[in-house]
C-alpha cells in the first residue's frame, strides 16, 4: 500500500462516522432494558414493554421460541409468553444479537457469516470465562461480557465501510496471521479495529469502561489498571475463538493455538491455560447447543 495514502486517525473517523451515517445508530431497545433488568423484581409485562419498541428485536425473539430448539406443546403467540419461555437472560442476549446484526451493513470486503459466527463464539467465551471469574471472586458480570464479546471487532464493519478498497489489502495481508491483524491495520491505515470499535461505541454512548475494554483488547497493557480487566477478558474470547477454529472472515483460524500474549494476560486475570483450554471445550459445545451458530448463518456467506 502506498505511504502517500493519508492515514486514518480516530478523530477522522468519528468525523467520517457523522458525515455519512452508514452505520445506524444503536437501538436505546438494549439500554432501556438493561436499566428495566437491573430491577430484580421487574416483571415480565415490563420486560415486553421495553422490547415491543423494536419491531427487528421482538421478530428475532419470536423466531427463536418458535424454533425447533425452544418450542415446546405449541407455538408461543405472544411476545410475553415468549419471554417467559426463554426467562431473562437469554431474553437479553438474543435482544442484544438481534439489535447489532440488525444494525450493521453487509461487508464489502469479508464475510459477514463468519464474522457473526466468530463474534458469538466471542460472546459466549467472555461470558463463560466471566463465570469462571466470578467463581474466583471477581466482580464482572455476564451480561456485559456477552455485549462486548459480541461488539469487540465491530471496529472491522466502520474500517470496512469507510475505506474498502485500503481494507481488501490489509485483509490480504493479514490472512494467514490473525495476531498481527491489528498491526497490520495501524501501519496500513494508522488506526486499527479496536480504535474503530471505540470510536463506534462511544459515537452510541456506551459507558466508558467498555469503551476502553474495546480500544485495548489486543493491547490491554497499555491501558490503566483498573481498565485492563475487561480489555484481557476481550482479548481471551477473541483468542478463543480463533482457538476454537472460527475465523472471523479475515484471517484464517488458528486451531488449538493459545498465542503467547494471551498467555501472558490471563495470568493478569488469574486464569491459567488449563483455564483456558477447559472453557474453549466447554464454549465450542454451548455455541452450538444455544443456536448461535444457526443464527450467524441466516446471514450472507
Ligand atoms: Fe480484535
Amino acid at each position: 500500500m502506498s505511504d502517500s495514502q493519508p492515514k486514518l486517525t480516530a478523530q477522522l473517523l468519528n468525523r467520517w462516522l457523522e458525515e455519512h451515517k452508514a452505520l445506524p445508530m444503536f437501538p436505546s431497545v438494549i439500554s432501556r432494558l438493561d436499566a428495566a433488568l437491573q430491577d430484580p423484581s421487574v416483571s415480565v409485562d415490563s420486560v415486553t414493554a421495553v422490547l415491543e419498541a423494536d419491531v427487528g428485536v421482538v421478530a428475532r425473539i419470536m423466531k427463536t421460541v418458535n424454533s425447533a430448539k425452544y418450542v415446546m406443546h405449541a407455538p408461543a403467540q405472544t411476545l410475553e409468553e415468549a419471554v417467559r419461555r426463554l426467562g431473562f437472560s437469554t431474553t437479553r442476549m438474543l435482544a442484544c444479537a438481534a439489535a447489532f446484526m440488525n444494525m450493521m451493513t453487509i461487508p464489502q470486503t469479508f464475510s459477514a457469516r463468519q464474522f457473526w459466527r466468530n463474534a458469538f463464539v466471542a460472546a459466549v467465551a467472555a461470558r463463560e470465562l466471566v463465570l469462571l471469574m466470578q467463581k474466583q471472586g471477581r466482580q464482572l458480570d455476564t451480561s456485559t461480557a456477552f455485549t462486548l464479546g459480541l461488539a469487540h471487532d465491530l471496529g472491522i464493519f466502520l474500517l470496512d465501510s469507510c475505506c474498502a478498497d485500503r481494507y481488501r489489502e490489509v485483509a490480504l495481508l493479514a490472512r494467514d496471521n490473525p495476531t498481527a491483524l491489528a498491526q497490520i491495520e495501524q501501519q496500513e491505515l494508522g488506526v486499527n479495529h479496536a480504535i474503530a470499535g471505540a470510536v463506534l461505541l462511544r459515537s452510541w454512548h456506551f459507558p466508558e469502561e467498555w469503551v476502553m475494554a474495546v480500544a485495548g483488547h489486543h493491547f490491554p497493557a497499555r491501558l490503566s489498571k483498573d481498565m485492563q480487566p475487561w480489555a484481557d477478558v476481550l482479548l481471551a474470547a477473541e483468542s478463543m475463538t480463533f482457538y476454537l477454529g472460527f475465523n472471523n472472515g479475515i484471517c484464517a483460524s488458528t486451531p488449538g493455538v493459545l498465542p503467547e500474549l494471551t498467555q501472558l494476560r490471563l495470568v493478569a486475570i488469574g486464569l491459567t491455560a488449563d483455564d483456558f483450554k477447559q472453557t474453549a471445550k466447554r464454549v465450542g459445545l454451548l455455541v452450538s447447543q444455544e443456536g448461535w451458530l444457526e443464527l450467524a448463518d441466516e446471514m450472507p456467506a
